[in-house]
């Protein structure tokens, strides 16, 4: 597994890392499969994923103790990212939902913590306050956003004192290039890790038909990986980008982890950046 820096901090993360909608629940708890979740999180643990992202929002909640379930025994090895609602971003909310989240996690820390949203509606001050109070207190390592615009960033880090955004979780993907409007290149010059959410487009890319994915499948044809692997890949050949595709099936665990390690080639690259433009 390649590792990239997480934003200036000196830490390195996982370039493939997990992502868990879905596991535990969608907008509520539904422990049925949580057997082979903990499952296909722990087989990407053992391929070098050692990075999990979670939500207090995913599953009502549920998903963080799935998290917790599956790295029992080797929480010291594992990068564990989070999200605060907006609906929670209020002070005193935000830090009892990070108390709740942690409890869920069992951990006593957050790696990563991260606004999930913005929210208009409540002062990014107010939120800031509460998140550095967080890092203050130990409980959260280093602070993100999730789904912020370029001004929506410089707002927040405005509104931090000491602590510095170390990353922006959005969505990006040969069938997303909206970041490629100004949010990638204003992350890459200001040192602020791209977080790939929807790296497959949500199922888009493997069940995709025509145009494009006609490319896609000759490419991916040529140099015997499967369409996933190549749209993985080709994700993280932007500079400061990491990604977190989610995956309950094992198979498709193993295919994911193996994308580090290889790039798509010069020629192939240029041909997937015209059919996906
Ligand atoms: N910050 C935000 O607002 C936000 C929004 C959306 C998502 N996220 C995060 O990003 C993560 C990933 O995004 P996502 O779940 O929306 O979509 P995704 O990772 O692009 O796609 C997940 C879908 O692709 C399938 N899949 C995974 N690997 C595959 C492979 N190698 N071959 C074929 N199919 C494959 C999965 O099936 P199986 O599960 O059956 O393997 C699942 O149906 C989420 O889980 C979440 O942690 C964040």
């Amino acid at each position: 597994m390649q590792f990239r820096p997480l934003g200036r901090t000196g830490e390195s993360i996982p370039v493939i890392g997990q992502g868990t909608w879905g596991m535990g629940g969608e907008m509520g708890p539904d422990p049925s499969k949580d057997k082979a979740s903990v499952e296909a999180i722990r087989l990407g643990l053992e391929l070098g994923m050692n990075f999990i992202d979670t939500a207090e929002m995913y599953g009502g909640g549920h998903s963080e103790e799935v998290v917790a379930e599956a790295i029992e025994g080797r929480r010291e090895e594992v990068f564990v990212a989070s999200k605060v609602s907006p609906r929670h971003f209020a002070h005193d909310d935000v830090l009892r939902s990070a108390r709740m989240s942690l409890k869920r996690l069992n951990r006593k820390q957050m790696d990563l913590y991260q606004l999930h949203w913005p929210n208009s509606k409540i002062p990014i001050a107010e939120t800031m306050r509460a998140m550095e109070r967080l890092v203050e207190d130990g409980l959260v390592r280093f602070i993100g956003v999730s789904n912020f615009s370029v001004e929506q960033m410089r707002e927040a880090q405005e509104s931090l004192s000491r602590e510095k955004i170390v990353s922006n979780q959005i969505e990006y993907s040969l069938v997303d290039r909206s970041p490629e409007a100004g949010v990638l290149q204003y992350c890459q010059k200001e040192g602020i890790t791209v977080i790939a959410y929807s790296p497959l487009g949500q199922g888009k890319i493997p069940r995709g038909r025509g145009g494009p994915f006609k490319v896609l499948d000759e490419i991916a044809g040529t140099l015997g990986r499967s369409r996933n692997q190549i749209a993985l890949a080709w994700v993280l050949q932007h500079d400061d980008v990491v990604a977190i595709p989610k995956a309950a099936d094992k198979q498709h665990v193993h295919e994911n982890a193996t994308v580090s390690d290889w790039k798509v080639p010069g020629e192939d690259y240029k041909k997937l950046n015209q059919a996906f433009s």
